[in-house]
């Protein structure tokens, strides 16, 4: 079973990032063949500044490596230094209808967010198509925002094998229901772009501002309080232990427990979960030139596997 996921560096990455792709990403590492890329080529479609892109590059490839990827069992590289994908691209993009990607979700919400809707943004699912065709790829592990992607891919892939015989295997989304939507300090999505996001990597004094932040609704600290319908709780339970989970909305519920606790404890746990993590990356920042040998070991793997398919496909087209 191949398992293949990619990630955009286009920010520091945020807890909606780690428990709904990252995390599911690294637990099936163990379950398969399984790739994992930079998705830097993505990435131009909505940044234009060189040394921010190449910052961010590297500051995802740090996360990955300091969240536990083990890039002997993941093949982890940069999307661009795959080039043949552009060709894959363009192949797929003769039998994509352009009604397809006009019904994109993720391209109207780029755009109602202001930005620009050039062409690479309005044809970004192909490329995405591309990067699961060329690796063959069975799972997909993502957040629920890109399962419409997977369905377009799906779409591209039975169009051409119906067009040109069977070259791409049908890849199928991997959505962990229970963190599809990890909630942002506000209980909205966490992303970067609504800035209601608790990063990975942040400083203490930071993490803990932001944390106090959380909106919660005006219950006094006698009164009961619902634990479903609680931001903090909410986070608290996607890393916190069963009986730790417990306890808290045992709290909530029984009064005499006010938010400001439940953010104390939050953070305090968070801080201590993330601990090992921020210690490896900062052993790693020690050391780029291993993290840039485990990038082109990584494009070498895939590059052998990819150009498989790319050869079958320029072939079955007739080039
Ligand atoms: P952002 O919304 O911050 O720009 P991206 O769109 O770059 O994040 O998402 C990168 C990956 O992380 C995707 O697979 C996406 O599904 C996942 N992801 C992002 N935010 C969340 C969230 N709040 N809950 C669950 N998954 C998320
Ligand atoms: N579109 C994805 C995102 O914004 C990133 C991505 C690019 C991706 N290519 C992919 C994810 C292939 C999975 C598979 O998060």
């Amino acid at each position: 079973m191949r398992i293949l996921s990619g990630i955009q560096p286009s920010g520091k990455l945020h807890l909606g990032n780690y428990f709904g792709m990252m995390k599911p990403s690294l637990e099936l590492q163990e379950k398969g063949e399984a790739f994992l890329f930079i998705a830097n080529y993505h990435a131009l479609t909505s940044s234009t500044d060189p040394e921010l892109l190449r910052e961010n590059t590297l500051d995802v490839a740090l996360d990955f490596l300091a969240l536990g990827l083990d890039p002997v069992k993941t093949t982890f590289f940069r999307q661009s230094d795959i080039p043949r994908l552009l060709e894959l691209t363009w192949l797929l993009s003769t039998v994509t209808p352009l009604g397809l990607l006009e019904r994109c979700h993720s391209y109207k919400d780029k755009v109602a967010k202001g930005i620009a809707a050039s062409h690479a943004l309005f044809s970004y699912p192909v490329l995405m198509a591309a990067d699961i065709l060329a690796y063959q790829s069975n799972i997909v592990p993502v957040g629920r925002d890109q399962k419409q992607h997977l369905e377009v891919t799906r779409d591209l892939a039975i169009k051409f094998n119906n067009e040109y015989g069977d070259i791409f295997t049908l890849p199928e989304a991997s959505i962990q229901e229970n963190v599809a939507v990890v909630p942002g300090i506000d209980g909205q999505k966490m992303s970067k772009s609504y800035d209601n996001h608790i990063l990975l990597f942040d400083g203490k004094k930071a993490t803990k501002k932001r944390i106090m932040k959380i909106i919660t609704d005006s219950k006094e600290l006698e009164d009961s309080k619902d634990p479903d319908t609680c931001n903090i709780y909410q986070i608290y339970k996607l890393f916190a232990g069963e009986e730790k989970v417990a306890e808290m909305a045992d709290n909530l519920r029984k009064g005499g427990y006010g938010y400001g606790h439940a953010k104390k404890q939050l953070f305090e746990d968070l801080w201590v979960y993330l601990e090992p993590f921020r210690d490896k990356r900062e052993a790693l920042v020690q050391d780029l030139d291993y993290v840039e040998d485990v990038l082109a070991a990584g494009a070498k793997r895939a590059r052998a596997v990819a150009d498989k398919t790319f050869d079958a496909a320029k072939a079955a087209v007739g080039l």
